[in-house]
Parts: C-alpha cells; sequence; structure tokens
C-alpha cells in the first residue's frame, strides 16, 4: 500500500473557536437561539443544504470542507442507489463532520458542555478523542434545529464508531465517508468497485473491515464497540473465497 498519510485538519483559531462556542454551547446567546421555527420539508430543503454549507466552510478546514461536499455527493449516489431517502442522506453526508473544527482538547470540552459524557462508552473521551465529533455534531445539530430528522442526527452520531443495529442510512454515511472522490489511499478503489454490486449490509461490512484493518496496521487503539459492530454484520454473510478481501 502506498504511504499516504493524511494532513490533520487546520485548527481553528482561539477566537474562532470561540465564536463556536458562543453560538453552539448549551448557554446559547438569545439570537443564536436553536431554529424551532423551520419545519422538517424546510430542513431537507435546497435552501438549508445550502445555508449549512456556507456555515460548515466557516467552521472546517478548506480539506475538510471538501471532504464533506465529497460524502455528500457520494451518500446522495448510494442512497439513489440503494433506495435510501436522497435528501437526508445528502444533507447527514454534508453536515456529518460539522465538529471536526475542535481539537482534542476542544472536543473534550464540547462533550462534557453538551452532556454527553455519561453516553459515550468508558476510555472514549480520553483516549479516542477523534471518534468524539460524531457524537457532539449530532447532538448540537439536533438541539440547534429541532426539525432535523432523527434518522439524520443518528447517521452522524454513528459515522466514526458504527453501530450493531445499522440503519441503511447510517450504512450510507459511514461509506460515503470512507469512499468520497478525496479518499485515494489503499483500497478504497476496489472497495468503489463493490458499489451496486453487492448489497450495502456487504458493502458495508468490507468498507468497515479495511477500516478497523487500517487501525490495526497503524497500531492505533480499536473503539470498544467494534467486536459488537463486527459480529453482528459478519455472521449470516455468504462464506468469502481464500484470495478475496485480503489486504496487499
Ligand atoms: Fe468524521
Ligand atoms: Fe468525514
Amino acid at each position: 500500500m502506498g504511504k499516504q498519510p493524511r494532513p490533520a485538519d487546520t485548527p481553528l483559531s482561539s477566537r474562532q473557536l470561540e465564536e463556536i462556542r458562543r453560538s453552539q454551547f448549551v448557554d446559547v446567546p438569545p439570537d443564536n437561539a436553536p431554529h424551532r421555527g423551520l419545519s422538517l420539508e424546510e430542513v431537507l430543503s435546497e435552501e438549508f443544504w445550502e445555508a449549512r454549507k456556507a456555515e460548515l466552510e466557516k467552521r472546517v478546514s478548506k480539506k475538510r470542507f471538501a471532504h464533506s461536499l465529497g460524502v455528500a455527493a457520494t451518500a446522495d449516489q448510494l442512497a439513489a442507489i440503494y433506495g435510501v431517502d436522497r435528501r437526508k442522506a445528502r444533507l447527514a453526508g454534508l453536515i456529518h463532520d460539522w465538529d471536526k473544527g475542535f481539537d482534542d482538547d476542544g472536543i473534550r470540552v464540547r462533550v462534557r458542555q453538551l452532556g454527553l459524557q455519561d453516553a459515550i462508552a468508558p476510555g472514549v473521551v480520553e483516549k479516542m478523542p477523534q471518534v468524539l465529533h460524531a457524537h457532539t455534531a449530532a447532538a448540537a445539530l439536533a438541539r440547534e434545529f429541532p426539525a432535523l430528522p432523527p434518522d439524520v442526527a443518528q447517521a452522524i452520531d454513528r459515522h466514526t464508531a458504527a453501530a450493531p443495529d445499522m440503519t441503511p442510512l447510517d450504512m450510507i454515511i459511514y461509506v460515503a465517508d470512507c469512499l468520497e472522490p478525496h479518499r485515494r489511499f489503499g483500497e478504497v478503489d476496489k472497495l468503489r468497485q463493490l458499489v451496486g454490486e453487492v448489497g450495502l449490509p456487504q458493502l458495508f461490512l468490507q468498507v468497515y473491515e479495511y477500516w478497523v484493518y487500517l487501525l490495526m496496521s497503524r497500531q492505533k487503539p480499536l473503539h470498544p464497540a467494534t467486536i459488537e459492530v463486527w459480529n453482528a454484520y459478519a455472521k449470516g454473510l455468504p462464506k468469502r473465497k481464500d484470495n478475496d478481501g485480503k489486504h496487499n
């Protein structure tokens, strides 16, 4: 496999972080109160998508912004292929990395300020801060936009650690995050060829397998839910031939 390290996001300045804190945290000032007047149709509209896109551009690095647009487009394609609501997939894809601009300490603070610490597996907040942005984004977006469909928030929440009971929308966001066009390393091209050729659970499992393999090959810690997620999907799938799916 070619060595192509992924550059880290450009950290936000302390002033930018303070602006985000003021507008997003529990103690929101009145001018940034939750958008309670919006309907479900409005949240799933093109106008809402464009408004969040403009906001996202200010929250994350250029590279992360381009990645997010790639995930939205890929999620839209996958939704069309696998018969899932395309508006939800495109929206969840756009905003899945809403909180990726926080550094490790910043995201831990955000977990506490959103009251999420007890809902996250023990040890993850301290040892795996890179997965936390999924949980904080889902919680913060659901609070700011009460009409955001719960399944969209859930797909955002599950895009890093996955879950044993992934819905088709959850799987689409997970897969799109890994296969969007800016991902150009290792076996992603092989995985892209499976789109439309295999069912969605099989596609998800192969992408998940590759991601776990990458983490292990880089000697990174695995999320405590990994075995549970793996076992939930690995059972019942057709047995693979000996030389399929080897990671060279
Ligand atoms: Fe992410
Ligand atoms: Fe992402």
